[in-house]
């Protein structure tokens, strides 16, 4: 290593959780750096699947120690029953830490997110309703609360007043209670765990450490590289991997992006290679394109290597983790978006203003299917030749390197790819 990320390179649920875990065997420390319990990661190790929404995805491993960086959102009632639910299954949650600068997101916050969703109503962003954006924003406020203000009841009580009386007439905040709340259920339990992250991950580093810095959501989730204002409140690029957990720039070496080898999307927000027709639906259903924490629908679509080759830029990729390639098993044929029309002219970027974006119309390449079961292939000669094609059409048309094609949900069902000569 010494450190590598894990980012997603389309909207989401790209299967992030599932390669972390893979990734982590040989991890020292595994690092979420930004969003919150909005983040879904579902690992299956030996038949069991467990789904994290704060916890990060190494925590299966015992030599990993797992990181809440200073980036992240953390709902501190969330972590808490996401820790019982680890220990109930038997995972040694001992060694996570949480940074003392993480921001809180607290009840009054999942309330203004459903405020403000309503406000928009048709034009909703279709959030997870988690509290997310309203967290981040009274953290670039300057009136957010933090984990290490848990032990100062005091500053506390006064942080939390001053917020409550700017709500005032918006949301209710019953302020004694709520710190009551904090005081008796959360910092009896969290405040074990608050760490200076930057000096342990700095220090661990100079000790010769492997870390992985695990992205939650997505690039074009991002709040500014994404699909604004059907976004995220966070920045999931590679970029923040650094400002969200403290590592310099320079201590990160290898971005590995994670796509679905088709396309989904949950929520509001353009989508140039959605389906609506029968392989759309062919697709939720096989691939059981249901919210892992929301249980919603997943809109779905064709792989866009526009995008994913804009993710390449904006993350640095140095490879591709492709996932959920099985999902296409039975389709006569399948398609690459490899270009976009718009106002009469074929384009190979993404355009940058959203407009346009949302105006594009893909311009694909079909290929035949190889309709049979792919899921316990283990090496690229175990895969048929159709699949072998669309996997080095990926390649060509984002220009970045497959390193690894998961083949189903497990953690050893994945295949090492080599670009065929
Ligand atoms: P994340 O948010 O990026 O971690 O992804 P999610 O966990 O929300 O969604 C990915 C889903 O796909 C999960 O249910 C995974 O178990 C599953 N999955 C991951 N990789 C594969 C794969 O290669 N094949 C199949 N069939 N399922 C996969
Ligand atoms: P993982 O980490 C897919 C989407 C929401 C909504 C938008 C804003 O599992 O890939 P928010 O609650 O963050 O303010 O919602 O972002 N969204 C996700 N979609 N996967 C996620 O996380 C997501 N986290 C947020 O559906 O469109
Ligand atoms: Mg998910």
């Amino acid at each position: 290593m010494p450190a590598k990320v894990v980012v997603g390179t389309q909207w989401g649920d790209e299967g992030k959780g599932k390669f972390t875990d893979l990734l982590a065997i040989d991890a020292t420390h595994v690092v979420r750096y930004q969003g919150g319990h909005n983040a879904g990661h579902t690992l299956v190790v030996d038949g069991v699947t467990f789904k994290l929404q704060l916890v990060p995805s190494g925590i299966l491993y015992p030599q990993v120690v797992p990181v809440i960086a200073n980036g992240v959102v953390v709902d501190p009632w969330v972590l808490l029953s996401e820790l019982a639910m680890l220990e109930s299954k038997g995972i040694d949650v001992s060694k996570l830490v949480v940074s003392g600068n993480a921001h809180v997101i607290l009840p009054y916050h999942q309330e203004i997110d459903a405020l403000n969703e309503a406000a928009l109503g048709d034009s909703k962003i279709g959030t997870t309703l988690r509290g997310i954006g309203p967290a981040y924003a009274d953290k670039a406020d300057r009136v957010g609360i933090r984990l290490q203000d848990l032990v100062r009841p005091a500053y506390l009580k006064e942080r939390i007043s001053s917020v409550a009386r700017g709500l005032a007439g918006r949301v209710d905040v019953d302020v004694d209670a709520l710190v009551d709340r904090l005081l008796t259920e959360i910092a009896p339990f969290v405040t074990p765990r608050l760490t200076d992250t930057v000096a342990l991950l700095h220090d661990a580093l100079e000790n010769g450490a492997r870390i992985l810095l695990e992205g939650a959501q997505a690039t074009f989730l991002d709040i500014d590289h994404g699909t604004y204002p059907f976004v995220t409140s966070s920045n999931p690029t590679a970029g923040f991997a650094s400002v969200g957990s403290g590592l310099g720039p320079r201590d990160i070496t290898e971005v590995i992006g994670v796509a679905k080898a088709y396309s989904t999307r949950v929520g509001s927000g353009p989508y140039p290679t959605e389906l609506f027709d029968e392989v759309g639906n062919l697709l939720v259903e096989r691939g059981h394109e249901f919210g892992t924490n929301t249980g919603r629908r997943r809109r779905t679509g064709w792989f866009d290597a526009v995008m994913v080759r804009q993710a390449a830029r904006l993350n640095s990729l140095s490879e591709l983790a492709i996932t959920k390639l099985d999902i296409l098993d039975t389709l006569e044929t399948v398609k690459i978006c490899v270009a976009y029309e718009l106002d009469g002219q074929r384009i190979r970027h993404l355009p940058g203003d959203s407009d346009d974006f949302a105006r594009a119309t893909p311009v694909y390449v079909e290929m035949p299917g190889w309709q049979c079961d792919i899921s316990s292939a283990r090496t690229p000669e175990e895969l048929p030749a159709a699949a072998r094609d669309y996997l080095a059409c990926i390649e060509r048309e984002t220009g970045v390197p497959i390193n690894l094609v998961g083949t189903g949900p497990g953690r050893d069902q994945i295949l090492y790819w080599t670009t065929p000569a």
